[in-house]
């Protein structure tokens, strides 16, 4: 018998799961050893619990979690990892080779994309180092000097400047004023490297010239954007440089222990608790996360600088009537999964009664679905994720800073080549993510009353 978690999503939409989507070749890498990604697929939701507590017992890395109809857990192994306890290796699952792209020196790189258009720049073609991201976003505010302006959010633990970029068409009488506010962050989890590119399409998308068929600009008529590309720089550069797959930031939260890094993903205020995540049914309810694990979540709500600076920004251009003339919306991009998730985080036993931000996630969803066919599962994360997690920035973005449309996006894929999505995938997703940011941006311009 499943419980009302697996239950509820009979309820909950899946967009045409079924339906194949879009291949691209692409050539891969090929690193000496691949790391190997298990995908267990318990039939019962006990043996998912035990997977679970195996996995949080031998402090393994969990990739993905999905309570689909086909509830399933992904389990990374690196290269020449000691083999998996034998009680987990006996439960059915199956195994997928992850090729590890080698550690890269940032400096070896050229910088010669040309940015003047969206459709023929070969930006969107790789990923980037950190001193990229930082280059591409100057790039732009120089490109775009009326429209596109750097913004600083603070430094990170190991003092990196972290860089934001605001695109905003310069009024005319015609447009609305004040404008709506639309914010988007990259990937907080450091290893989900296409949040990142995607957040750097949808910013270039949008001060592309409307001639181009993927532009955005229309939407500067109504709106001002504040993107955030690597709100994790730290993270971001160490996954360049030492482990592709780190997901944390890099603050010493243990110097005796020389431990390194919070889960900036449960270190926002809303609801923040010193355990990994009170409602997962593989933790004790009132375990203190040790802070060497993978899950840590902070000494303290906001204690990581990033999360910090990021939390001031919001509340600074939010201002004081939340609701009604602040951030409009809010994107948390993430991967791995396909799936468009709205709040709560944090508990399995309570839903915003709110159809419109249910009616959005709906069509955003689908419409995420025109370019590729890409599907995307929805929910809320205890639905579609199975678990629920405190301390995150969707509750943080809904109920403390009172944005009605807030959602978290998992982007592709669904697990083939799960964080190591190779980089042809960059602008379809870019693509279908625009097409999904022009849905909820004129869902929203409609509730709001004004034009689009
Ligand atoms: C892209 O390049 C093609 C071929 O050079 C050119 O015809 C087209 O106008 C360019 N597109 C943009 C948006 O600059
Ligand atoms: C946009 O493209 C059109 C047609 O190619 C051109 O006339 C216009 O000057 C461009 N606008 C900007 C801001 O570059
Ligand atoms: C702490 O860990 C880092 C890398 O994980 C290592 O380079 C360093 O030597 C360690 N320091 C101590 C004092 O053990
Ligand atoms: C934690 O929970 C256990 C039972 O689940 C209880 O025995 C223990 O006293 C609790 N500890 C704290 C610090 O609340
Ligand atoms: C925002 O205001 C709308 C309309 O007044 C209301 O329906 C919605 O519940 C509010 N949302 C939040 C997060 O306060």
């Amino acid at each position: 018998m499943l419980p009302r978690r697996f239950l509820c999503l009979l309820g909950s939409a899946v967009i045409a799961a079924s339906h194949e989507q879009h291949v691209l070749n692409f050539a891969h890498p090929t690193p000496t050893a691949p790391g190997v990604l298990r995908r267990f697929t318990p039939q019962t939701s006990e043996n998912l619990v035990a997977v679970l507590r195996i996995a949080h017992a031998h402090n393994l890395d969990i990739w993905n979690i999905n309570a689909n109809s086909a509830p399933h857990v992904d389990i990374y192994s690196p290269p020449s990892s000691p083999p998996l306890p034998t009680e987990l290796l006996s439960i059915a699952h199956s195994v997928n080779n992850i090729n590890v792209p080698e550690s890269f020196d940032p400096r070896l790189r050229a910088e010669n994309w040309d940015l003047s258009s969206l459709a023929n720049s070969t930006f969107h073609a790789e990923y980037h180092t950190q001193a990229e991201i930082d280059l591409f976003i100057h790039d732009m505010a120089q490109l775009h000097p009326t429209s596109a302006t750097v913004f600083k959010l603070g430094y990170s633990a190991e003092g990196r400047e972290m860089l934001g970029i605001k695109i905003s068409a310069p009024s005319t009488g015609t447009m609305q004023s004040p404008k709506l506010n639309f914010v988007i962050f990259g990937a907080q989890h450091a290893r989900e490297w296409i949040a990142t590119s995607t957040a750097l399409y949808i910013a270039h998308a949008l001060l592309a010239n409307k001639s181009e068929s993927n532009s955005l600009a229309s939407l500067l008529e109504i709106y001002d954007f504040h993107i955030v590309p690597s709100p994790n720089p730290d993270g971001y550069a160490y996954t360049w440089e030492s482990d592709r797959f780190w997901y944390k930031n890099r603050n010493i939260v243990d110097p005796i222990a020389n431990c390194t890094g919070t889960d900036m993903a449960r270190n926002w205020g809303a609801h923040w608790e010193p355990t990994a995540d009170p409602p997962t049914p593989w933790l004790k309810k009132n375990e203190t996360v040790d802070p060497c694990s993978p899950w840590y979540p902070g000494h303290r709500a906001f204690d990581a600088p990033e999360v910090n600076n990021l939390a001031n920004y919001i509340a600074a251009i939010n201002g004081a009537n939340k609701n009604q003339t602040g951030i409009a919306a809010f994107l948390d991009l993430r991967s791995y999964g396909q799936m468009l998730v709205r709040p709560y985080s944090y508990t399995c036993d309570r839903l915003p009664q709110d159809t419109d931000l249910i009616e959005a996630m709906l069509g955003t969803a689908y419409a995420g679905k025109s370019p590729y066919g890409t599907p995307f599962l929805t929910g809320t994360p205890c639905e579609v994720l199975y678990y629920a997690s405190a301390g995150n920035v969707l509750d943080h973005m809904y109920e403390t800073e009172r944005i009605q449309y807030a959602y978290t996006v998992y982007l592709r894929d669904t697990g083939t080549h799960g964080f190591a999505l190779p980089p042809a995938w960059i602008r379809p997703v870019g693509e279908e993510t625009a097409v999904m940011v022009k849905y909820l941006s004129q869902f929203v311009a409609r509730k709001r009353s004004v034009g689009l």
